[in-house]
């Protein structure tokens, strides 16, 4: 069953990714994660691949990390082993990644998203960082490139609310750069990516999506690392445990402030 939860697939000198965890709404396990920066990491160096595709399922492109996964974490060991600097494996692969967002792109997976090039939304696309209603923060980036793809006012709307934008609403704010109806997602970023790995230099392209980064990334790599530090420090709440025990326990938590 494991081996299916990340599929991949090339059509001509496009790379597809798939996550295929569709019971847990795409939610991202260390295993998956894992899975996932290993296919990308083969596509990018696989010089028959110029442009790569990621996808989800029509409900959810990722609903983010597996809370599950989380639901023991604390802060020591955490900090030690760091395991969510496993999600910069995403953000250096070199090539460029075009997401098809449908349905839930949320915490882990709308910072998956953001950490894609091109992001082509369905209209049931929903962005959003709920980390905070269960007692977190992002913790994969969404405290760096939010701000950096939105502005800070909706940033910290998103952040400090949990409330998510609609395909609409990300278009208008610059997190997506197209949406078309659900059934197009996929195909547009099929054909987009198939456009760019035949009619463009893929080495011009790698260059460029380096050019473009650099712009937002003064001061990222330390943003980042101080974003897990912050993340690890709340695993230390009571309000932590609450918050992943009540989703687990599918009820409303009920925080302390400690
Ligand atoms: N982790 C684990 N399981 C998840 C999940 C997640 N992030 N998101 C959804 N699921 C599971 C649900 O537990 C449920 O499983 P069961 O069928 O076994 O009960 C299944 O997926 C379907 O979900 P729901 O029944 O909840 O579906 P819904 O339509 O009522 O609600 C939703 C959809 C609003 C996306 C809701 O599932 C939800 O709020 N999910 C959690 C979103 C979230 O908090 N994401 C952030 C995670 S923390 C993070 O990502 C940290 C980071 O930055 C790295």
């Amino acid at each position: 069953m494991n081996q299916d939860i990340v599929l991949t697939r090339s059509e001509g000198q496009v790379g597809v990714v798939q996550l295929n965890r569709p019971e847990t709404l795409n939610a991202v396990s260390f295993e998956m994660l894992g899975r996932l920066g290993t296919a990308l990491e083969g596509f990018d160096a696989d010089d028959g691949i110029h442009v790569i595709v990621a996808h989800g399922c029509d409900r959810a492109f990722a609903a983010g990390a597996d809370i599950t996964d989380m639901a023991d974490s604390q802060t020591v060991p955490w900090y030690k082993t760091d395991p969510l600097a496993a999600w910069e494996r995403i953000a250096r692969i070199r090539k460029p990644i075009v997401a098809a967002v449908t349905g839930y792109a949320l915490g882990g997976g709308c910072e998956l998203a953001m950490m894609c090039d091109v992001v082509i939304a369905g209209e049931s696309a929903k962005f959003g960082q709920p980390e905070v209603k269960i007692g977190l923060i992002p913790g994969a980036g969404g405290t760096q490139r939010l701000i950096r793809a939105v502005g800070k006012a909706i940033a910290m709307d998103m952040i400090l609310t949990g409330r998510m934008l609609s395909a609409g609403e990300a278009l208008q704010a610059g997190m997506v750069s197209r949406v078309v109806p659900d059934e197009r997602c996929l195909g547009e970023a099929m054909d987009l990516a198939r456009e760019l790995a035949e009619k463009r230099s893929a080495f011009a392209l790698r260059v460029a999506k380096e050019a473009v980064l650099k712009a937002h990334e003064s001061f990222l790599s330390q943003g980042l690392r101080d974003e897990r530090n912050l993340f690890y420090l709340l695993c230390a709440t009571e309000d932590h445990s609450e918050g992943m025990k009540a989703f687990i326990e599918k009820r409303e938590p009920r925080f302390t402030g400690r």
